[in-house]
């Protein structure tokens, strides 16, 4: 049998280097094994990915019959069935106004489209002095230059940035830390929208094309809930300006909050859309722009195209495996599911965490919920990022076969830790029993290592 030390010699350039990863070798549900017979409770999703869990049979079938039909067609030459049929369920569920789906390959491609996007429509539209983007600090909107640019973790961008396009940064909605104590969560939603509005003068209205931002904060700063009114007020400001919202909901996306779109929960519909974890749920990749109708129509009316486009968009097996991920989701009630579910989550995190000393916040909705990790509780104090507590408590997690999403950074790129959570919709409350006692162990191992010094 191939063992996890057979991979320590490797040709793969991997993410980090000189360490040895286990092998996996198979999943089923909300279970992962590696090549040594070791099981691991998924309970990130991998990066909140992982909808439906592993080995769907509906979906591995759907899979297997597009292959045996056609695998791929470019996109130039033809559409496909598949493809249609999947933009015709996504327009369906999708927030007013929203008339078209553009499929990419992944969350950055899906932001690079809707950047370029946004600034194509007000060249067609006859607003070409529209040049700039306004985004939040501590968002994560993908890797590649353009995405990168927009997010706002200083520690991602930092060796890029002589290569980023200039984007102006405002505050992310971060109440546990930035909400005055003696703030309503609405006045504190409306200072950030007013924040906004200063920032848009700075720049000068008529020369900003888009707001970006996820409506739910996913892994940069963990679970991050917006302030009520807060995209309301947002929405307002952009109409006012003819400024687009283009919201980024590649992970908070696709049911994981318990509604399919994040952004309904909010009551505002984005001018861009996009998605992509949950939308293939990692049983291949893909992701897409949801477009609204109004914008469609002026590209229809201007130049009829969108001069962007990669060699895999719409690709025929992965929106086969889209289209049966979506069906399952509706025939099995699964955002019903995983709204019951992130309650069973969040008391069982409460429950263990709620008084512990070393966890300052629990937060999120549905199925995407986080804790973030302090030295000292009352003043809301973050362990010294030289520690690198995350990192520990994936290691310690993994070796309880736990699969969790800590991230250091949380506060400004360099502070703060926090353990995200997004478990497949299909978990039982048993499963999430075990996830939060073995996270349990796991934060309390961390830390006692610390103070072992055994750092
Ligand atoms: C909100 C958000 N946008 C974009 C991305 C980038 O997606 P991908 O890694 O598929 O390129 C991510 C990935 O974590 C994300 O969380």
């Amino acid at each position: 049998m191939l063992c996890a030390m057979t991979r320590a010699m490797t040709r793969v350039f991997h993410r980090t280097l000189g360490r040895t990863l286990p092998v996996a070798v198979s999943g089923s549900g909300v279970t992962l094994r590696d090549a040594d017979g070791k099981a691991y409770i998924d309970a990130s999703g991998g990066a909140a990915v992982s909808c439906l869990g592993h080995g769907h049979p509906d979906v591995v079938a759907a899979m297997h019959a597009q292959i045996d039909k056609l695998s791929y067609a470019h996109t130039s030459f033809f559409t496909t069935e598949v493809a249609e049929e999947l933009a015709d369920t996504l327009v369906a569920g999708a927030p007013d106004g929203i008339g078209q789906a553009y499929f990419v390959s992944g969350g950055s491609e899906a932001i690079e489209a809707a950047l370029k996007m946004a600034r194509q429509y007000f060249v067609e539209i006859g607003q070409p002095e529209r040049r700039h983007f306004v985004a939040r600090r501590q968002s994560y909107h993908g890797n590649t230059l353009g995405a990168l640019a927009v997010g706002g973790n200083a520690w991602r961008r930092a060796q890029f940035a002589p290569l980023l396009i200039d984007v102006a940064h405002v505050s992310p909605c971060y109440e546990y830390r930035d909400r005055g104590p003696d703030e309503t969560p609405e006045a504190y939603g409306r200072r950030l929208v007013t924040e906004l509005a200063v920032e848009i003068e700075r720049l000068g209205p008529r020369n900003v094309i888009a707001f970006v931002a996820e409506t739910v904060v996913g892994a940069t700063s963990g679970a991050l809930t917006p302030a009520p009114g807060y995209f309301r007020g947002v929405r307002e400001l952009c109409d006012r300006h003819g400024i687009l919202l283009i919201l980024d909901e590649v992970m908070c996306g696709m049911g994981r909050t318990g509604t399919l779109h994040a952004c309904e929960q909010e009551g505002i519909s984005p001018d861009l859309l996009t998605i992509a974890k949950g939308l293939g749920g990692g049983y291949q990749p893909i992701g897409a722009l949801l477009v609204q109708q109004r914008i469609v129509d002026a590209f229809a009316r201007g130049s009829g195209f969108f001069q962007h486009g990669h060699t895999y968009l719409g690709h025929a097996v992965a929106c086969a495996a889209a289209l049966a991920v979506q069906r399952v989701i509706t025939r099995d009630r699964l955002l019903e599911a995983c709204t019951r579910r992130g309650e069973d989550l969040r008391a069982s995190l409460t429950q263990r965490f709620g008084a512990h000393p070393h966890v300052g916040d629990i937060r999120g909705r549905g199925l995407f919920m986080a804790i973030e990790l302090v030295a000292d509780r009352a003043a809301k104090t973050p362990f010294e990022a030289k520690l690198k507590l995350h990192a520990r408590v994936k290691q310690e997690a993994m070796a309880r076969g736990l699969m969790v999403y800590p991230m250091g950074g949380t506060i400004d790129g360099r502070l703060g830790d926090h353990v995200l959570l997004a478990p497949p919709y299909i978990v039982t409350t048993q499963e999430i029993g075990q996830i939060v006692d073995r996270l349990g162990e796991a934060v309390d191992a961390s830390i006692a290592a610390l103070a072992g010094g055994s750092h």
